[in-house]
């Protein structure tokens, strides 16, 4: 398992950190066909979809898949035990007591984004934490797609590239801009309940 200690460190007096040279190449290698496989054969589905069954394509434009804790398969096997292992060392050193976790994987297409937004829905979810990995080996500026956070007196943006990891506070106002190449990452979030 990764030396975790990189990203947790910013976070215990910041609201994020980023780190680029955290995990190995094949699993970066191994997730980002095992993506490109599923969103080829048309399992990623519209994000958008919300609890009225209408499709919100002003909020957000990704096609996205859910992993399920029993996959069988074993790169995402492998992502969820990476995710569990960030949410145990959370605990140990930082004094958190985060129960579970939750990871999608998402494909934004040329001209897709995420409007402003924060990953906590009132009464449904208690994420404290949320992750992102980067999987664009061809990034380039330019190409849009920045994750935008806005702190408290400043915003930052963070470029999507390759094997890039992101960890912030899930209570922040964040956004992806509109990309003007695919875009692909992997969102994991760990939170407080098990339920
Ligand atoms: C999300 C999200 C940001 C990104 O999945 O909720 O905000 O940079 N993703 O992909
Ligand atoms: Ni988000």
């Amino acid at each position: 398992m990764p030396n975790w200690e990189p990203l947790v460190e910013p976070l215990v007096e910041g609201a994020f950190a980023i780190a680029d040279d955290l995990l190995p190449e094949t699993l970066l290698h191994n997730l980002h066909q095992h993506i490109l496989t599923q969103h080829s054969v048309g399992n990623l589905r519209p994000a958008g979809i919300q609890r009225d069954g209408h499709l919100h394509t002003q909020i957000r434009r990704d096609t996205i898949q859910w992993i399920e804790s029993t996959t069988e398969c074993q790169t995402e096997q492998s992502l969820l035990n990476l995710i569990d292992d960030l949410r145990l060392y959370l605990n140990r050193t930082c004094y958190t007591t985060l129960g579970s976790i939750e990871i999608q994987m998402a494909h934004y297409d040329r001209g897709s984004f995420y409007k402003p937004h924060r990953d906590q829905f009132q009464g449904c979810f208690d994420r404290q934490f949320t992750w992102i990995l980067y999987l664009n080996p061809e990034w380039t500026e330019g190409d849009g797609g920045k994750l935008k956070l806005y702190l408290q007196s400043e915003s930052v943006e963070i470029e999507p590239q390759w094997g890039r990891v992101v960890l912030f506070r899930s209570n922040i106002v964040h956004e992806v801009l509109p990309t003007s190449a695919p875009r692909i990452s992997v969102s994991g979030w760990l939170r407080n309940r098990s339920d």
